[in-house]
């Protein structure tokens, strides 16, 4: 009986007669689909469980819960987990409430039976109503008996009472992780193309031979580039055969371009932008200030009050009158969220301040906050997701207007993809611009290790849809690269190399050729980007180009012969 209603349903699914039949057959065969769900409104009840609460869900339907009395008395919300295995990747979700403050950082952590303790997720919860934390785990080993649990941040849970609701952790495996990102790829980064062929009077040319060529692609993948680019043309020809994005490793920097008060020198950067220029090359804008003082130049290290904020006014000026449309995007404040120099002398508001100046000079540039530790991790306090959305909120409240969401990616563990999506789940729910500005995976793993991680986060990344580009870290000096580089200094691959030049591939289309059918068509999938059509019959032949942008639906392109 369960194999003959199985097989109705694949039948209705295929035949269209009855989509929910798919869902049936999808679910029994292959899984749930991964919920893309994400709240950052603090509301008056909680929202339902994702998947039913998954695994969390017990027989009667009810989401058990354990409560672990600390000395304090204070309760410390926790789940017991059997049989976690390391091939699996969970997300985990729940709405969480405290009581006792107004609000707190709450984390949710994993405990196995290894004695490790690893992030799950985080929330800036609050009392009074409820907020969404998301995020997952991978484990490096199967662990039989595992402590889901949630703390405050500070670890001393002194009379903060922390209430959980709609808890859910649902398993994927790694192909119906795969399949999910293969999906959205599919629908989000390419397209089908339906070519007709008419001739003058109208009438379908059937039998016509159709050529497609892809000339460029529309997702930016690029990479740093450093002023060894400068007159290098192997480096110039290795670049260029790859990447359509680039930003400038530091030769943008304030230190950089006016290492002494007043002696401004662009010369890098125009050496640089030369090279850009002449080879259609879009390039990111990096970086206006950077709050971290150890890079902040000296001479600015020493500046106070009016002088430092009409120093910052003339470094905004000059940049920007310089360079006025050349960079798609400017990082306005690099790494706010973990230093405050500005802040610290002129003040809550200078990032604010430097925004607005920032856009008025530049007001087609799209003005970037750029992290670390958002994407990468949920270990670090001061680059919470939660706390880079209310940072880019007050940004917007005080009239920022075209902003982007900068995420560095700077990996210095195994990447847990259910938390990188879910980080990204909540930074959309924003309807920003998402970028990955600076991906690169630790020097402390080896080349191989390196090579894996890269192509776990840029499939993940690639294939999440409101991901507008990516960019790598991977500037080469003589010396190497900051953390990672992807090739030798000969341009030989190295495996990240590889990973790169084989998802370059993947994610382009194939020169097709066919024949028109009996309408007069040829139909193909293509990634979105710029087309080349050739079209003969006969003695006739023709050619033309087309843009494949965004779009739900098929493109259909009339070539005339
Ligand atoms: C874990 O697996 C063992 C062995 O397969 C089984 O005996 C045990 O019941 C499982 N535990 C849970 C909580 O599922
Ligand atoms: C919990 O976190 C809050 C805010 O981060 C902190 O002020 C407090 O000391 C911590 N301990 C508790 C539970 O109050
Ligand atoms: C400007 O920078 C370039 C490149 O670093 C350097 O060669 C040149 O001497 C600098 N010019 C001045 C006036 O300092
Ligand atoms: C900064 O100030 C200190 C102390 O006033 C001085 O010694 C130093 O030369 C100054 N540095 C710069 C770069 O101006
Ligand atoms: C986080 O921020 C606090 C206060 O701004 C600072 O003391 C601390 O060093 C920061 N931590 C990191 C990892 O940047
Ligand atoms: C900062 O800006 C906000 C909103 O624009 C304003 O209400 C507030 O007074 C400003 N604070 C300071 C210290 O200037
Ligand atoms: C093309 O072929 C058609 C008939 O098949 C003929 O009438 C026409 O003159 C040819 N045109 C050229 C430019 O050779």
């Amino acid at each position: 009986m369960v194999s003959f209603s199985l097989a109705l349903s694949l039948i209705l699914c295929l035949i269209g007669i009855d989509t929910t039949s798919c869902c049936i057959f999808r679910c029994t065969a292959e899984g749930p689909w991964y919920d893309f769900s994400a709240y950052t409104e603090c509301k008056p009840d909680p929202e339902p469980p994702l998947y039913n609460g998954g695994i969390l869900q017990s027989e009667n339907g009810e989401i058990p819960m354990a409560y672990d009395t600390t000395e304090t008395g204070a309760h410390r919300p926790a789940f017991v987990l059997g049989n976690l295995t390391e091939t699996t990747r969970y997300s985990f979700s729940c709405w969480v409430q405290i009581q006792g403050t107004d609000s707190a950082l709450i984390r949710a952590v994993l405990a196995t039976d290894d004695s490790k303790f690893r992030c799950v997720g985080t929330t800036t919860a609050q009392n009074g109503c409820w907020s969404f934390l998301k995020g997952g785990f991978i484990l490096d080993a199967s662990s039989k008996t595992s402590v889901l649990f949630l703390q405050n941040t500070t670890n001393e849970v002194d009379g903060i009472e922390i209430l959980v609701a709609s808890a859910s952790l649902q398993p994927f495996s790694v192909e119906q992780w795969e399949m999910h990102q293969q999906d959205n790829i599919r629908t989000k980064r390419k397209r089908m193309v339906v070519i007709h062929v008419s001739d003058t009077q109208g009438n379908r040319v059937i039998g016509a031979s159709v050529s497609v060529q892809q000339l460029a692609k529309d997702f930016p993948f690029g990479s740093a580039i450093a002023s060894t680019i400068v007159g290098n043309l192997p480096y110039q020809a290795w670049f260029l055969e790859r990447f359509n994005a680039a930003v400038f490793e530091n030769e943008l920097k304030w230190y950089t371009t006016e290492p002494q008060p007043g002696k401004l020198n662009y010369t890098l950067a125009d050496e640089m932008l030369e090279f850009i220029r002449a080879n259609k090359v879009v390039a990111r804008g990096h970086n206006i200030f950077w709050e971290n003082p150890s890079v902040t130049p000296s001479w600015v290290r020493n500046l106070t009050g009016d002088d430092l904020r009409s120093a910052a006014k003339s470094r905004i000026q000059s940049l920007m009158s310089r360079y006025k449309g050349e960079f798609v995007h400017w990082d306005v404040n690099n790494e706010m969220l973990h230093f405050d120099f500005y802040e610290q002398r002129l003040g809550p508001n200078a990032s604010l301040e430097f925004f607005g100046t920032a856009q008025q000079a530049d007001p087609l540039a799209t003005m970037f906050m750029n992290e670390f530790n958002v994407l990468e991790t949920c270990d670090d306090v001061n680059s919470t997701v939660d706390s880079y959305i209310s940072r880019l909120r007050e940004l917007k409240e005080a009239g920022a207007v075209l902003q982007g969401i900068g995420l560095e990616g700077h990996f210095f563990t195994k990447p847990n993809l259910p938390l990188m999506r879910a980080v990204l789940d909540k930074l959309a729910t924003l309807d920003l611009p998402i970028w990955l500005t600076e991906v690169d995976i630790n020097h402390i793993f080896d080349h191989q290790t390196q090579a894996i991680y890269l192509e776990e986060v840029l499939r993940e990344g690639f294939s999440y849809p409101f991901v507008n580009g990516i960019m790598l870290w991977t500037a080469l000096h003589p010396y190497g690269c900051y953390e990672m580089c992807l090739t030798d200094e000969d341009f030989h691959n190295l495996p990240s190399g590889d990973v790169v030049d084989r998802l370059l591939q993947e994610w382009e289309t194939k020169e097709t050729a066919g024949v028109t059918d009996d309408h007069g068509l040829y139909t193909f999938s293509g990634f979105l980007g710029e087309y080349k059509v050739s079209v003969s019959y006969a003695n006739k032949s023709t050619e033309t180009t087309f843009s494949l942008g965004r779009g739900d639906e098929t493109k259909h392109l009339n070539v005339q012969l």
